[in-house]
């Protein structure tokens, strides 16, 4: 079995974010001290994976690769694609097809953010499965607007609505998907909905159609935030803010989740830190090491 591989879509209009948007794309915004897409990428990387496939628009294509270049400073593997137009969440994976080759591969959408102490367990579980869709569904406090889930007295699940106007339960389908290799075919049978666009909840339906659909829940004491309006771009970037003031710890770090992983070393995270020294990321950086030997001598 191939290694698994990921997927950030990083395209979409971000029109709730317009005139923002308007100049530049949504996933480059800060959320408080990085752009948004370190967190995506940060959770890819939590789940082990180093293939990953960055897809964008045409036009801001060139600068997610100016960020973050061909991954190899950070001991991984990026590359870039582009979506035309945004037809739906499904067309990672036909776009992304000679990419994910016989692989399984978990999709991340480039707006989620996620957060707490079960992450890296959960994430890596997922990734050593290599059957059917495994999913995460989270209690929102608006399940309306989201691919609801629902369960029997059993506590499975026995569908998912997507934004249903009464929903049965607060259970949210969150923006991370783990999928075998049967997702390829699968997206190619979709059909476009109503609304013009091919649904990730159909999708997710035609593995539970086959009995191959795992969600498992994730409590509330972890975080999962999406950043795709004003409020909710403002409110993600304050709990990251205030996680790093009391802790002292970043949070979505690309460089320091790749040395701890142990994919660079001290001097390739020291070159690292001085392209960033001015703003504290690179004095952060540096630190990690310092501590480290302080804490080993
Ligand atoms: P959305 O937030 O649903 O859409 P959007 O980013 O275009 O924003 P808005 O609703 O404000 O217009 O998308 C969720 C994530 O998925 C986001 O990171 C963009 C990405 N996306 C694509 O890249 N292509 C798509 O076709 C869709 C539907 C989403």
């Amino acid at each position: 079995m191939s290694k698994r591989k990921g997927i950030i879509l990083a395209g979409g209009t971000g029109s709730r974010l317009s005139p923002i948007t308007l100049g530049v794309s949504k996933q480059l915004l800060p959320v408080y001290d990085k752009p948004m897409i370190y967190y995506p990428l940060s959770t890819l990387m939590l789940a082990g994976i180093t293939e990953i496939l960055i897809i964008t628009n045409k036009k801001d294509k060139p600068n997610f690769e100016r960020l973050l270049k061909d991954g190899q400073q950070i001991g991984i593997n990026i590359k870039y694609a582009i979506q035309d137009k945004p037809e739906g969440i499904p067309q990672a994976f036909t776009i992304g097809e000679s990419f994910i080759d016989d692989s399984p591969v978990t999709l991340i959408l480039g707006d989620n953010l996620f957060h707490g102490q079960d992450l890296i367990s959960k994430l890596q579980k997922c990734n050593s499965l290599n059957i059917g869709a495994n999913l995460f569904a989270y209690p929102v406090r608006d399940p309306e607007n989201y691919g609801v889930a629902e369960f029997n007295n059993k506590g499975k699940l026995i569908n998912i609505i997507e934004k249903p106007k009464n929903p049965k339960t607060q259970y949210a389908i969150t923006g991370i998907y783990f999928y075998d290799n049967s997702v390829i075919e699968r997206t190619k049978m979709l059909k476009k909905s109503v609304r013009g666009e091919y649904e990730i909840t159909d999708l997710n339906l035609s593995y539970l159609k086959d009995n191959k659909l795992n969600v498992e829940l994730m409590g509330r004491g972890m975080a999962w935030l999406d950043t795709g309006n004003f409020e909710s771009l403002h409110e993600a970037s304050g709990y990251i803010r205030t996680l790093e003031h009391r802790q002292g710890l970043k949070v979505g770090c690309p460089e320091e989740i790749a040395w701890r992983m142990g994919w660079i070393d001290n001097k390739q995270l020291s070159s690292l830190a001085i392209t960033t020294s001015k703003s504290g990321y690179g004095e952060y950086l540096i630190n990690l090491i310092s501590k480290t030997k302080a804490q080993t001598q």
